[in-house]
């Protein structure tokens, strides 16, 4: 891991993020940023929105392209990570909705519309900062332990245990989706710079095992070890067992 930055809340850590996006977009308009869903990004989403405010950062060019979407819940279901995406984050942010990117999740959701996620990254230039959180699991984006390294975008199918943490934001665990659609390892590996967040200690084990543990594709955050400028952003909490 290039650096591991540890915040007293997730509000510090947040402002921590949000101050180094922000400067990014300042310098370059056209930035390309790679959004994660959860609650854990939200404190840096809110941070940022200020900083744009408050700075006057134009945002009009900046492109973003989410980490991962679940598959078949009807179009505009509230849970839904494009309806997530548009309400946590490009909203508040003020950025162009035509310029935002989620991948496919309905229910005709194959290897052809990821091709063409992945297409459109390519398109764009590439991710210049991916934000992502970790599961419980040690997941990335939707990649489930196991997932290969080199993976691309792909439908896959959710752990157990990933379906039991989101089913706070269902009526019940039967509303979960058993699928998604998620950048691969790889693609993520691709962006130039990865921020990981993580907050509170039920994510401590997943945490140290990403940063510290063997690099090993059964805790695909440890894929994080490859990146030459991957920062981890954690509470005390979350970086209780370092
Ligand atoms: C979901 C998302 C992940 C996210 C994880 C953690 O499974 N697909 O991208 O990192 O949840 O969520 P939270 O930040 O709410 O703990």
């Amino acid at each position: 891991m290039s650096e591991v930055i540890i915040a007293k809340t997730a509000d510090e850590a947040g402002a921590v993020v949000a101050r180094r996006i922000a400067d990014q977009i300042a310098a370059s308009p056209s930035f390309v940023l790679g959004v994660a869903t959860g609650s854990t990004p939200l404190t840096t989403y809110r941070a940022l929105a200020d900083l744009i405010r408050t700075e006057s950062i134009a945002v009009d060019a900046v492109r973003a392209f989410a980490l991962d979407e679940y598959v078949g819940l009807p179009a505009g279901h509230p849970e839904g990570y494009a309806s997530v995406v548009a309400r946590e984050v490009v909203r508040p942010l003020g950025l162009d909705p035509q310029l935002v990117r989620v991948p496919d999740g309905s229910a005709e959701a194959d290897e052809a519309s990821c091709a063409d996620y992945e297409a459109a990254i390519r398109e764009a230039g590439g991710v210049d900062l991916q934000l992502l959180g970790i599961g419980s699991t040690g997941h990335i984006g939707f990649n489930e332990p196991g997932s290969a390294f080199d993976s691309r975008t792909r439908v896959t199918e959710l752990a157990e245990s990933t379906r039991r943490d989101n089913a706070r934001f269902f009526d019940s665990i039967d509303d979960v989706p058993t699928h998604a659609a998620t950048q691969g390892i790889g693609t993520i590996l691709e962006a130039r710079q990865l921020v990981l967040l993580a907050f509170g200690e039920n994510k401590a084990q997943a945490v140290a095992r990403a940063v510290e543990g063997p690099v090993t594709e059964a805790l695909p955050a440890s894929a994080l070890q490859l990146h030459p400028r991957a920062t981890i952003v954690i509470d005390e909490a979350a970086a209780s067992l370092l």
